[in-house]
């Protein structure tokens, strides 16, 4: 199974930090790229969309638009970022096929790529059924040109009802969400945008099914701060701090990316359309490495590959509920809103419990650790995350309480990526230095490296590696 996976260690690691280094680099580079594509050349005026015909989860399609008419030269089709407000070159980034900022609009030719061909043959897939299947994720919704990928209204809104006003005079960003367009300053809205495709949605073929991951699709991994920094193509200027209220807060978006995306694995677990597949459970709601280990029943005893965990009061044997997310949630909670973490703890016990009991015991539980999570997203969203709450927040992501919930691959990854987040987070509020977050590179990358191979994890190993970096950090304080 080794080379299904994408390696998410080393990947994170490296494009974290191309992505935090120098502006100055990387305006060099789009320069060129400006120089031999010629911008908007590549939207052909077939480009200009008919009235789709489908609803994605949230929003409203009419009025998509197509990214022909976000090109201009004069809007957003520069190729060089000196627009006077925003960059203006956000085409050219999000056409930049060689960087992260440009997987978006190189999304549905992946799927027409080898490895693509070979998920929709082991699938049993034809053109159809691609479209059926790939295309909520891997196109804009609804959208009627797919080969334009995961274009700009999927992110920012169908524009039909502020195209042609918001950046005129009297635009602002206030108005403009009013007209349609989608708020990403707010954490838990944006978290919900790309968590329809970084997770699953419920709009057409924006579900990843386990059967889907056995053809040979990449596991799905997500954090929503590290993974805005990786696509994003705007700067967090005077002027955006002035337009959006203050440059965005890394810690809050962390956090309440994490409650949003336990709300949103327990909403699609709790219908019974996606929970279970023929006789069996859906297993991509379950802790992969659970069933994907080895087994040694024999000869020298019963030699038992599975850790202890406290978190999940289940008996051996049973598939554990993937709780990746609920780990961090409950890592934040514990310093931000003591009170709640409790009641989330418990909550999310009951639920893997419940697993034993049957199907209408589980789906209750899920409601109440939903309602829980909800409840600490709106409490995340009002917090600031000063300096000592984000060390805190690190030192209980590191502790032993929560460190020995860390038996499982999915979970180890989001605390790293937490870390990083955490860190960068810091750097950018001016929390801390950037001088002394590079020192630390060096620890945070050997994180990075203990989970750079999902079928050779050590729960133990990693546990040090992951406390190493912490320790670290904490000298910082
Ligand atoms: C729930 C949304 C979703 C669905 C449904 C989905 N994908 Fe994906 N796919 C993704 C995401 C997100 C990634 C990128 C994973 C990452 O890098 O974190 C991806 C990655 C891929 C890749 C690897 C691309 C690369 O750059 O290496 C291929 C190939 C692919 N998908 C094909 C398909 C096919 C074929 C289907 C339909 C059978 C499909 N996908 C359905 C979300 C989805
Ligand atoms: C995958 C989602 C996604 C896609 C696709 C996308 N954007 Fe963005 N865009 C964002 C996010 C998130 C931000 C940051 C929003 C914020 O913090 O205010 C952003 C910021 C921007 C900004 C700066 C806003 C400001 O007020 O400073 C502009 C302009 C922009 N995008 C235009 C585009 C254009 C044009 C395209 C298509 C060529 C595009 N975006 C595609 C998610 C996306
Ligand atoms: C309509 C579906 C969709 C939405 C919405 C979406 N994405 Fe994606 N995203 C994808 C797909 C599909 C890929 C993989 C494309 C590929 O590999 O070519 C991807 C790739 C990425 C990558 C590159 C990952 C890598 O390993 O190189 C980043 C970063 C990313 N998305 C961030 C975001 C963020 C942040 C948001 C929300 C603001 C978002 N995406 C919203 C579908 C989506
Ligand atoms: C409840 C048990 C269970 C869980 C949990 C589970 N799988 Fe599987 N997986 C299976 C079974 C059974 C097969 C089919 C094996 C076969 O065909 O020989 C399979 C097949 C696969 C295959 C194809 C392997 C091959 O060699 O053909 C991949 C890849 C895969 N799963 C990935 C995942 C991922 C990723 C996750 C977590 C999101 C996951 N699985 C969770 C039981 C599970």
């Amino acid at each position: 199974m080794q080379g299904i996976f994408k390696g998410i260690g080393q990947r994170m690691a490296v494009l974290r930090a191309t992505s935090r280094s120098g502006a100055l680099a990387i305006a060099a580079c789009l320069a060129m790229a400006g120089a031999a594509l010629g911008a908007s050349s590549l939207l052909g005026p077939d480009s200009v969309r008919a009235e789709p015909s489908s609803v994605s989860a949230g929003q409203s399609l009419r009025g998509h638009m197509g990214v022909a008419s976000c090109a201009g030269s004069t809007c957003h089709g520069r190729s060089i970022a000196d627009g006077a407000m925003v960059r203006q070159d956000e085409l050219l980034r999000w056409q930049e096929e060689s960087s992260p900022t440009g997987a978006h609009s190189r999304a549905w030719r992946v799927v027409q790529e080898p490895r693509g061909q070979a998920i929709l043959r082991r699938l049993g897939l034809d053109a159809a059924g691609a479209q059926r299947d790939c295309a909520g994720c891997h196109a804009t919704p609804g959208a009627t040109r797919v080969a334009d990928g995961v274009d700009c209204e999927a992110c920012h809104g169908t524009s039909g009802g502020w195209l042609s006003t918001h950046y005129t005079v009297g635009a602002s960003h206030g108005r403009n969400v009013a007209q349609g367009m989608t708020d990403l300053v707010n954490p838990a809205v944006k978290a919900q945008v790309c968590l329809d495709c970084h997770f699953s949605g419920d709009a057409r073929g924006q579900f990843i099914a386990h059967r889907i991951m056995a053809a040979g699709h990449p596991r799905i991994s997500f954090e929503l701060d590290l993974f805005t920094t990786l696509q994003s193509h705007h700067d967090e200027d005077a002027d955006y701090a002035q337009r959006k209220g203050g440059k965005t807060n890394a810690m809050r978006m962390w956090a309440v990316g994490q409650a949003e995306a336990v709300k949103r694995s327990l909403e699609l677990f709790s219908q019974p359309s996606r929970a279970v597949d023929g006789i069996f459970p859906e297993f991509t709601f379950y802790d992969c490495h659970s069933c994907h280990r080895r087994i040694y029943d024999g000869e020298a005893g019963a030699n038992v590959t599975a850790v202890p965990n406290p978190g999940r009061p289940l008996d051996l044997g049973t598939p554990p509920y993937n709780d990746e997310n609920m780990i961090m949630l409950l890592a934040a909670a514990k310093v931000v809103a003591p009170d709640a973490a409790a009641t989330f703890d418990a909550r999310a016990k009951a639920f893997h419990r419940a697993m034993l009991a049957g199907r209408a015991e589980t789906v209750a539980a899920a409601q109440a650790l939903r309602q829980s999570a909800d409840a600490l997203s709106s409490r995340f969203a009002a917090t600031s995350f000063t300096r000592d709450q984000t060390f805190a927040i690190m030192d209980s992501i590191a502790s032993d309480a929560i460190g020995a919930r860390f038996t499982d691959y999915e979970g180890a990854v989001q605390s790293v990526m937490a870390v990083d987040t955490l860190l960068g987070g810091m750097v950018n509020q001016g929390m801390v230095s950037t001088a002394s977050a590079a020192n630390l590179r060096v620890q945070i990358n050997q994180a990075y490296a203990a989970v750079r191979d999902p079928n050779g994890f050590q729960p133990i190993a990693f546990r040090r590696a992951l406390g190493g970096a912490v320790r670290s950090i904490r000298s910082l304080r």
